[in-house]
């Protein structure tokens, strides 16, 4: 006979258990937040996988790294795109400030905003930042831009709208950096760069899940 459980439910023998940061779950293995489906993601009694191939964040918290992140905090996110990984931010922190310029995916963004009411768009270039009116200082300034310069972009919105002492969680894709460069090469150079402004906590590669991608963990120093 067919296996007629409906997809949402938890199979009975899957092991839910909590993960270090507060408001992310592990389901056995697998990275979970809590919430409805809402990009087409596999849920179980009300837990929404969280694919680390999808999400540099999620490949981060995998890595069992010290991730600046608690329930209270106000973010700002350069580089939302059609707000993934925004998402599943939105389910552990109390307000995400999403930032993305690309017009088709910021389309997607607004229409997410509209169903989770706390993640404000903000169609807008993060090098050029004009939301000064709208964004709040914030407790984490989260960015994955992907763009050559990225290190200039972080330091530009950190002095703008990072508390102080703030935490600053940077992705970097070396490619998109410098594509002749070992990518190891890449990410001393720009965490240099950041040292301008931040105290570094941890630099952590995403390997197995990201390939020449790293991760920044910083603080305003
Ligand atoms: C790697 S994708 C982001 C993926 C997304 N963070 C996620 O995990 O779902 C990079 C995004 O940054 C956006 N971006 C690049 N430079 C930007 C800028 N200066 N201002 C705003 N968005 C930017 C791109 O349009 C693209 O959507």
């Amino acid at each position: 006979m067919a296996n007629c459980r409906p997809r949402s439910a938890t199979p009975n023998n899957m092991k839910i258990s909590r993960h270090k940061v507060a408001g992310v779950f592990l389901l056995d293995r697998q990275l979970a937040t809590k919430g409805e489906a809402l990009y087409g993601e596999r849920t179980f009694d009300g837990y929404r996988l969280w694919n680390p191939r999808r999400s540099k964040l999620a490949a981060l918290l995998m890595k069992q790294a010290q991730v600046p992140l608690a329930p209270e905090q106000i973010v700002l996110y350069l580089g939302a795109a059609s707000g993934t990984t925004v998402s599943h931010l939105a389910d552990i922190v109390s307000l995400v400030y999403a930032v993305e310029f690309a017009p088709r995916v910021a389309r997607d963004l607004v229409r997410l905003s509209e169903r989770v009411k706390n993640i404000v768009p903000l169609i807008s270039d993060a090098a050029q930042p004009d939301y000064g009116p709208v964004v709040e200082l914030v407790d984490l300034l989260y960015q994955d831009v992907a763009q050559p310069r990225q290190a200039e972009i972080a330091v530009k919105n950190a002095e703008l709208f990072l508390k102080p002492r703030g935490h600053a969680c940077i992705m970097i894709k070396a490619r998109s950096i410098d594509v002749t460069a070992k990518p190891k090469t890449v990410y001393k150079r720009e965490v240099k760069k950041l040292e301008e402004l931040f105290d570094i906590e941890s630099v952590h590669e995403l390997e197995p899940f990201y390939k020449a991608h790293a991760a920044v963990i910083a603080r305003l120093a």
